[in-house]
């Protein structure tokens, strides 16, 4: 495995003033490690204000939340993908849970914000899962290889090989259900699967994340399931103490 990948998405949480107290005690408490790699998803006001924070420490990774995907114009209240990178953020979350089941995205949306990411030299990091509807009718795989051949149909095999995947399963977001393991395992693999079938050789560089419940007590397990390479940690990201002992699991 790579080195595993701890992602924090802050969701509409933490505005300036929140984020550098935050920022002062997971700096604190959170030595550079060569064995990990941490990313930090902050809503988009706060996005310069977190890397501030991180001017000496380049081995924190900031991204944002979402972005629209033409590059600019009359789109008041969008966030375009060369803006985010303008602003330092080399990531971009595409089809997060909330955004497809809060705000209506489609799959035809995401792979056009796909698409716009790589355009402006940030990395998708793509989200994919299953309602619970969907799992107690047998449809996981089906739902989760639609998202992600769908997010993926803009953009060339070599850039899918410089992308993230995050499998979370809508039931298991700010539930407190967590998959188990092995339930997180089956369907990374079959992502995995996928992958290697739409792009060849180039799906063994995509890191694919779990998320849905990720907390302190449940991160090394998860971690360390069978092709699992790394979390995306909502609500248990937000406080600083508790997501440092998350990103060191
Ligand atoms: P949660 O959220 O950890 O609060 O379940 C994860 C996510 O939505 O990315």
């Amino acid at each position: 495995m790579q080195r595993p990948i701890l992602a924090a998405n802050w969701k509409m949480n933490h505005g300036p003033s929140d984020a550098r107290a935050f920022m002062r005690t997971f700096l604190a408490h959170y030595a550079r490690r060569q064995d990990r790699q941490v990313i930090l998803f902050p809503p988009a006001v706060t996005v310069t204000t977190v890397l501030a924070a991180l001017k000496d420490r380049p081995d924190i990774q900031v991204g944002v939340q979402n972005i629209y995907w033409e590059d600019k114009g009359a789109f008041t209240g969008e966030l375009s993908a060369p803006m985010a990178r303008d602003a330092g953020a080399t990531l971009a979350l595409i089809g997060h849970s909330e955004r497809r089941h809060v705000f209506g995205e489609t799959d035809a949306e995401t792979a056009r914000k796909v698409a716009a990411a790589v355009r402006a030299g940030l990395i998708p990091m793509l989200c994919v899962g299953e309602k619970l509807d969907e799992r107690e009718s047998g449809q996981t795989e089906a739902v989760v290889l639609r998202q992600l051949r769908a997010g993926i149909a803009e953009v060339e095999p070599h850039a899918v090989g410089g992308m993230l995947i995050a499998y979370e399963p809508v039931w298991a977001i700010g539930t407190g259900k967590t998959a188990t393991p092995a339930d997180a395992s089956a369907v990374h693999a079959v992502i995995a699967d996928a992958l290697r079938s739409q792009v060849g050789e180039r799906a063994r560089s995509v890191p694919i994340l779990y998320g849905g419940s990720v907390n302190r007590g449940n991160a090394t397990a998860l971690l360390s399931a069978d092709g699992v390479d790394g979390l995306l940690v909502g609500g248990a990201s937000l406080d600083a103490e508790g997501w440092t002992s998350i990103a060191r699991a």
